[in-house]
């Protein structure tokens, strides 16, 4: 199959009306799409990417109208938060309606939406009459993709169209929550912070973060965003230090190192701008990946706002994680 790019949401909006799956822009990561709606097409965004099919994907739908379709129960946080931050980088776990399929979210009866905040994902949505299941358009368990060319980096062939809607520009994937007895819980962090949550609705979300890699536990795998390279994370002159006389990638916040001189250097903000180092977190961990040296060795950011994204990439990035 050849994969092309373009910017035809016609197209996009005609190959996904027929089952096929199609890479999106989102102004978090690209994701891969399909009808929700329909299992077979589902299916097809399962064997693009290899995943394993016990991780539930993400619907995606173009407004708060559309949640009462898929899910049910919704509290009003739910609402307090989608007022505030939707269309955006936050995704909501609430009970499932029956119309969502099984495949949809791995058997789970707590199905995954969000109204993402770029205006080519929202135009596409709203010229199609089904929601769309959309995971990161990565093979699975690889860097998350920023730009349609990291998409076809990755699925180049698996994949006919990449409907290119320009670099992401939060560049993390989303914030994920849910909601248990007026309690609110955080299953991934993303751009919207803990104290986002808190401004809006005067509750502290309590972190859930699934730190396994147990294969039956729906969620976030331990080992993910990994390049080929090993990573290590931490202070990146004890880890110079520990790997003297190798040829090393280092990628940090504001400062760059020397002494010893890294092979390559991706300082992520010179300014210290948590939300430009993570625009450009996944850029700089595939031109590391891509470089000729032997390792990686990323600095530990701030545990503040976007730093927790950050660290929580990185740290599932980590050779030490790798089974
Ligand atoms: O920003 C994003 O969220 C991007 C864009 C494309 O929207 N999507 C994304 O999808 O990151 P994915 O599949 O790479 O990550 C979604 C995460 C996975 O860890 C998955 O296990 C979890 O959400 N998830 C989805 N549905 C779930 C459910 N019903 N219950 C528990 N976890 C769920
Ligand atoms: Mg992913």
């Amino acid at each position: 199959m050849e994969t092309l790019i373009g910017t035809d949401i016609d197209h996009a909006a005609a190959l996904l009306s027929r089952g096929e799956v199609v890479a999106i822009p989102t102004e978090t990561v690209y994701g891969l799409a399909a009808n929700a709606l329909d299992p077979d097409a589902v299916l097809r965004i399962y064997e693009a990417k290899h995943r394993p099919r016990f991780n539930p994907l993400i619907l995606h739908v173009p407004s708060i109208k559309a949640f009462g379709l898929y899910a049910h129960e919704i509290p009003e946080a739910c609402f307090q938060l989608a007022d505030a931050f939707a269309p955006g980088p936050l995704t909501f776990l609430l009970p499932k309606r029956a119309d969502v399929p099984d495949i949809v979210t791995a058997g789970s009866d707590l199905v995954a939406l969000r109204i993402p905040g770029h205006p080519v994902a929202l135009e596409l949505l709203s010229r199609l009459s089904f929601p769309l299941a959309a995971p990161s358009a990565n093979p699975s368990g690889y860097i998350s993709p920023v730009t349609a060319a990291h998409v076809l980096q990755g699925l180049n062939g698996r994949i006919p169209y990449i409907l290119d809607g320009g670099p992401c520009t939060v560049g993390l994937e989303s914030t994920i929550i849910s909601f248990r007895d007026g309690g609110i819980r955080l299953h991934r962090y993303g751009a919207i912070t803990p104290d986002d949550i808190k401004r809006v609705t005067g509750v502290y979300p309590e972190e859930a973060i699934n730190a396994h890699n147990a294969p039956d536990a729906p969620g976030q795998l331990k080992s993910h965003y990994a390049p080929d390279h090993p990573l290590y994370m931490g202070d990146v002159k004890t880890l110079m230090k520990q790997h003297a006389g190798k040829r090393i990638a280092v990628i940090s916040f504001m400062h760059g190192y020397s002494n010893p001189e890294p092979s390559v250097s991706f300082v992520l903000s010179p300014a210290g701008d948590l939300h430009e180092a993570a625009r450009h977190l996944f850029h700089a961990l595939r031109n590391a990946d891509a470089a000729d040296v032997d390792l990686i060795i990323a600095e530990e950011f701030p545990g503040e706002g976007l730093g927790w994204a950050i660290n929580d990439r990185l740290s599932r990035a980590q050779f030490i994680h790798r089974t």
